[in-house]
């Protein structure tokens, strides 16, 4: 066992660690099961857009990528990054976790140090992934060592990053938090709690908090609209005020791998313990609503403009979750583009970043040339607002809708 590190999942939160261990000379080994990650990254191709090729070149001397998991017993530490997705019906689906793990068990030797990075609900990593491990025959906390910590990445967020947002680590015994500890602090700041199921705690309550304060200004929004009180002047006023208050603002929905999903995972684990965390369960009602609401309102104007929806073309811009970003992992795009069409809506999107949408079987039209893209549409709806879209670019469309609040243009409806 050298003292290189194993990396389990290459993605959002695997790739930017192997990049953060490479920058400071350490080895990392990455593992996936899917063969294009791994061939991107041996190719200098990046496979998620948070991490450029530029950084792959200037790393490449210190980082691997393969699908055989035979290097996991060559590393002293292990650190696990798969996915953690809810099934169709809303349910934790800890499938790509577990099966990481048993890999991991299969290849797991003596004095290494196993940490999990993947969010989930407290008691997974003891209740449920140690077992596994376990099933190696070493026993964890005296053979080898089991921590979770977990990843704070906000993509494309340039202010804070992996290596300037501190780290909360958590291990099975105050051995396995020591050595956890050691390993993060190769690279930034480690904040260190009781055991494992706080630092798996922790996460969530980051989550659910920004969820719940999501859904406030979201419903809030909708209670502005029909008050006619403009709800982006207020949420200015209000955070003029330098304590008690954290600025959140309305969107048109909720996307990414995180906020929609994570807090799932804690009111899942509540159920099982016959209690119900209803302040998560409401905040996911009210976000998940949003993108009908956008889309009813959407509708409204068209109506009132004397265009039946069922004669309309609306273009939507911006398909990611987030602004200047490639990931449409639970795009509220999805369900507005779905609801609109529903009402008769003629539906295309544009995005530099996303080159094809997809959601429930559809294919959403997608179109290259904004300027006319604009002219043509009835409605522009914009739903983030990537770098090119411009209050001068969109002076070309006839009706905008801002769901971000952000454009300064005339003639702008916003939620
Ligand atoms: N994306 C974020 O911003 C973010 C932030 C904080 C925490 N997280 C959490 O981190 C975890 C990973 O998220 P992500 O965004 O990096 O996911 P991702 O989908 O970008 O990457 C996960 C990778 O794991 C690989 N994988 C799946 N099953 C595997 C297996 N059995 N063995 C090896 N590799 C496997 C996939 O092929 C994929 O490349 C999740 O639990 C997520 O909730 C994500």
């Amino acid at each position: 066992v050298t003292a290189h590190t194993a990396i389990v999942g290459l993605g959002y939160v695997g790739l930017p660690l192997a990049i953060a261990l490479a920058r400071r000379g350490h080895h990392a080994h990455g593992y996936d099961i899917d063969p294009s990650k791994t061939e991107a990254v041996r190719t200098g191709r990046s496979p998620v857009d948070t991490v450029t090729d530029d950084d792959l070149q200037e790393t490449k001397a210190c980082i691997t990528a393969s699908t055989d998991p035979r290097v996991l017993a060559e590393c002293s530490t292990i650190v696990v990054c798969t996915p953690t997705p809810v099934t169709d019906h809303g349910l934790p689906d800890l499938r790509p976790l577990t099966t990481a793990v048993e890999t991991v068990r299969d290849h797991l030797r003596p004095h290494q140090l196993v940490i999990v990075e993947s969010t989930t609900y407290p008691s997974t990593t003891d209740s449920l992934l140690r077992p596994i491990l376990e099933g190696s025959g070493l026993t964890a906390g005296r053979d080898f060592f089991l921590a979770y910590s977990p990843e704070r990445i906000d993509p494309g967020n340039p202010h804070h990053t992996l290596t300037t947002t501190p780290r909360v680590v958590g291990g099975l015994t105050a051995e396995c938090t020591n050595r956890a500890v050691a390993f993060y602090e190769q690279f930034t700041m480690v904040y260190r709690v009781k055991g494992l199921r706080e630092a798996e705690a922790s996460k969530i309550l980051e989550n659910t908090y920004r969820q719940v304060n999501i859904a406030l200004v979201n419903e809030f929004a909708q209670l502005c609209h029909a008050m006619n009180v403009d709800v982006w002047n207020v949420l200015d006023a209000a955070a003029t005020k330098p304590f008690g208050f954290a600025a959140f603002r309305p969107s048109s929905g909720v996307g990414g791998h995180c906020i929609p999903t994570d807090p799932r995972y804690l009111t899942f684990h509540a159920a099982t313990l016959g209690l119900c965390f209803r302040m998560a369960e409401t905040a996911h009602e009210i976000n998940v609503a949003m993108p009908d609401w956008v889309a009813r309102r959407a509708c409204t104007d068209l109506d009132d403009a004397g265009i039946p929806p069922g004669r309309a073309h609306v273009l939507l811009l911006g398909a990611s979750y987030k602004p200047n970003i490639r990931d449409t992992r639970n795009t509220p795009a999805i369900p507005i583009a779905l609801a609109l069409a529903d009402r008769g809506v003629t539906v295309s999107f544009h995005d530099p970043h996303v080159g094809e949408l997809t959601g429930m079987g559809q294919r959403l039209r997608r179109v290259d040339d904004l300027a006319s893209a604009l002219r043509a549409a009835d409605l522009t709806v914009v739903l983030q607002r990537h770098d090119c879209y411009t209050d001068s670019v969109l002076t070309e469309g006839k009706r905008i809708f801002d769901t971000t609040g952000t454009l300064r243009c005339s003639g702008v409806f916003t939620l």
